[in-house]
């Protein structure tokens, strides 16, 4: 695999792991560390061995936002030109499970890469919040969308205009998180987590990832649409017959993937 300057990977099993590695500036996300967080993901999207990712930061923090050093004096016209931010949108495109194990800071552009993920596993310090109000700007990767289609609009308002931030407990109680462990052991149960999709019927687990997902792009009546297609074109899988044989054998699956 490809080595890099700003994340380290690794793989545990049939999981893969991305994890953010600027620690000194807490993690901020600079052009050079998204293409390659983006570059990590995609290899493990198309490794055959890969079944789910996790990315990660340390316990401190996962990531406290865009780097702000990079963005000073930029002008509009660069930052259009540049369009870096196109960059969190790649996300995605990735057809596998993608879990982010959160722990401290998770701010700004931090938390929109951690929302950007199917789901987020945090460590009781983890700290969620939108605070570029602060810096005279927005969220301006998806952190005013896809933070108020989870967390609702009441919420969503305090973060964005006011930069209120959620403790692990609120952003449990809001939806945002899936579930919370002690700082020394929120990144095992991200890969347990991980690990247990990562054993089940892949082409299921790819298009429930993608069916999920419409539901937050799509008027109902289409997203019950493309639902019912996925669940009829998984009939003609090897695994989908496997699945019904096992349950009426009382056995075990044994999924190829086909
Ligand atoms: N960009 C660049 N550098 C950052 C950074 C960021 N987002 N956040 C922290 N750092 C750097 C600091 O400049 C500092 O560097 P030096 O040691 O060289 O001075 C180092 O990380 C440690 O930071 P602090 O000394 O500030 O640490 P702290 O514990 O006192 O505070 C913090 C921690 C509350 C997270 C604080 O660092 C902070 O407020 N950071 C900025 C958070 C922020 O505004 N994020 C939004 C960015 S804009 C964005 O994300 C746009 C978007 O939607 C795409």
């Amino acid at each position: 695999m490809t080595s890099y300057t700003c994340i380290l990977t690794e793989t545990r099993g049939s999981v893969g792991l991305v994890r953010l590695n600027r620690p000194k500036a807490l993690n901020a996300l600079n052009r050079e560390m998204l293409k390659e967080i983006m570059d990590a993901l995609f290899y493990f999207d198309t490794n055959e061995k890969t079944g789910a990712m996790v990315i990660t930061g340390n316990e401190r923090v996962f990531a406290a936002g865009a780097d702000i050093q990079e963005m000073s004096g930029v002008a509009a016209g660069e930052m259009l030109r540049g369009d870096w931010i196109a960059q969190f949108d790649r996300i995605s495109q990735i057809s596998k499970p993608l879990i982010a194990a959160v722990s401290g800071y998770c701010l700004g552009g931090g938390n929109e890469l951690a929302l950007s993920c199917d789901m987020i596993v945090a460590s009781e310090t983890a700290r969620f919040g939108q605070p570029e109000i602060n810096l005279g700007v927005i969220p301006g990767a998806g952190g005013t969308q896809r933070l108020s289609r989870v967390v609702g609009k009441a919420v969503a308002m305090e973060m964005v205009l006011n930069n209120r931030t959620l403790t692990a407990e609120e952003a449990l109680q809001f939806g945002l998180v899936n579930k919370i462990a002690p700082v020394g052991d929120y990144l095992d149960e991200a890969f347990e987590l991980a690990g247990e999709i990562a054993n089940r019927a892949p082409l299921a687990v790819r298009m429930a990832k993608k069916a999920v997902n419409k539901s937050f792009e799509m008027p109902l009546s289409e997203g019950i649409s493309a639902e019912r297609m996925a669940f009829y074109l998984l009939f003609s899988t090897e695994d989908q017959k496997e699945g019904i044989q096992a349950f009426l054998n009382k056995r075990k699956p044994k999924w190829k993937g086909k």
